[in-house]
């Protein structure tokens, strides 16, 4: 007999995403700043990036996103969360209350300010919720419009970002299938990638951007290994924030994992910032790539500065 679902026990019951449809390629970018599609490609992995059209807000996109996940099954909301740092409004409304407004959700509905980290500090206050049975669904989106803060002279950092939004929807389960979360921050570091108040462009120390990726990356895989007991050949995917592809291959050749173990989107989307780990979860599963019971580690770094990540095991 079929034991009733346990607010103890999680798993990610769906998942839902929505890109704006123009492409802009690097060539285009070529075309605002001195840069080339060799340039890029080689020092980031990005080949072009998606920009939504003025009026298609970070709202609209997260709702975009919420209703694909919803045309893939008969789903029932309880509370929201959106992680974002390109929220439509500098205070309130949040985008989960314009969201819960939306889809007529009358639950908890609050944002979260964790940069690139954001979906995976988000995913752990879902599960808050469940545990505290505050809700036994969540809706956990990732949305940005980040061509809103792009700097369109400054060749550093403009040819990194793109807009997009993707979803998932945590709920109570049968089994344990959400198993651990790792979450950091590194206060001191937090001038190397701002969202520039008064200019309202990002700033970005790229170098020192990717030595802390780099390191932050392997300090999470080894917490959720080790606290786990479990080794890397027990984990089937890495889904990494999908900041720079020279990231990945520094991290992968540091621990000596096989680079395919990392899922990578970044060519066709850039840097989505909180956006951008559900995308790829999400594209995963269109693609049929996750497998039931397979072990996946969620990974992210980003603003503020914060990191860290989560173990999962596929539904
Ligand atoms: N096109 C052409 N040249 C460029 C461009 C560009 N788009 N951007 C920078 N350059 C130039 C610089 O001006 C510099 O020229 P100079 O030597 O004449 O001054 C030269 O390239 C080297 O610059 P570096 O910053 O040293 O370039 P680097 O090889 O470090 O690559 C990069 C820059 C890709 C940003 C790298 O530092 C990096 O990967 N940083 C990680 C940060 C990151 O990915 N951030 C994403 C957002 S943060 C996040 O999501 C957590």
């Amino acid at each position: 007999m079929d034991t009733p679902a346990s607010f103890a026990h999680i798993q990610i019951a769906a998942t839902g995403n929505y890109v704006p449809p123009r492409i802009v390629t690097n060539d285009e970018m070529a075309s605002y700043v001195d840069t080339s599609d060799d340039w890029i490609v080689s020092h980031t992995g990005i080949k072009e990036r998606r920009w939504a059209e003025e009026g298609i807000s970070t709202s609209e996109m997260a709702y975009q996103a919420a209703m694909n996940l919803l045309s893939k099954g008969d789903h029932q909301i309880d509370a929201i969360i959106c992680a974002t740092a390109t929220s439509d409004y500098p205070g309130f409304p949040s985008v989960a209350c314009i969201l819960a407004e939306r889809l007529g959700v009358f639950g908890p509905a609050l944002d979260v300010s964790a940069g690139c980290t954001g979906f995976i500090y988000a995913l752990e206050v879902a599960r808050g919720l469940i545990a505290g049975k505050t809700a036994r669904t969540v809706l956990v989106i990732g949305s940005e419009k980040l061509s809103d803060v792009l700097d369109l002279t400054d060749r550093n950092t403009c040819v990194l970002f793109g807009d997009g939004a993707a979803a998932v929807l945590l709920q109570s389960s049968h089994e344990p299938l959400f198993i651990d979360t790792y979450i950091k921050s590194e206060g001191a570091g937090s001038q190397s990638l701002t969202i520039d108040a008064q200019r309202k462009v990002i700033t970005m120390q790229g170098r020192a951007v990717y030595a802390f990726a780099v390191r932050v990356i392997a300090e999470t895989i080894d917490a959720l290994l080790e606290r786990n007991d479990l080794t890397i050949d027990e984990i089937d995917w890495i889904v990494p924030h999908q900041a720079n592809s020279r990231i990945i291959t520094a991290s992968a050749k540091r621990y000596g994992i096989e680079e395919s173990k990392f899922f990578m989107n970044i060519d066709r989307y850039a840097n989505t910032s909180a956006a951008s780990i559900p995308l790829a979860l999400s594209e995963m599963e269109e693609k049929g790539l996750l497998k039931s019971g397979q072990r996946i580690i969620l990974v992210g770094f980003g603003a503020g500065l914060t990191y860290g990540g989560n173990l999962l095991i596929w539904r």
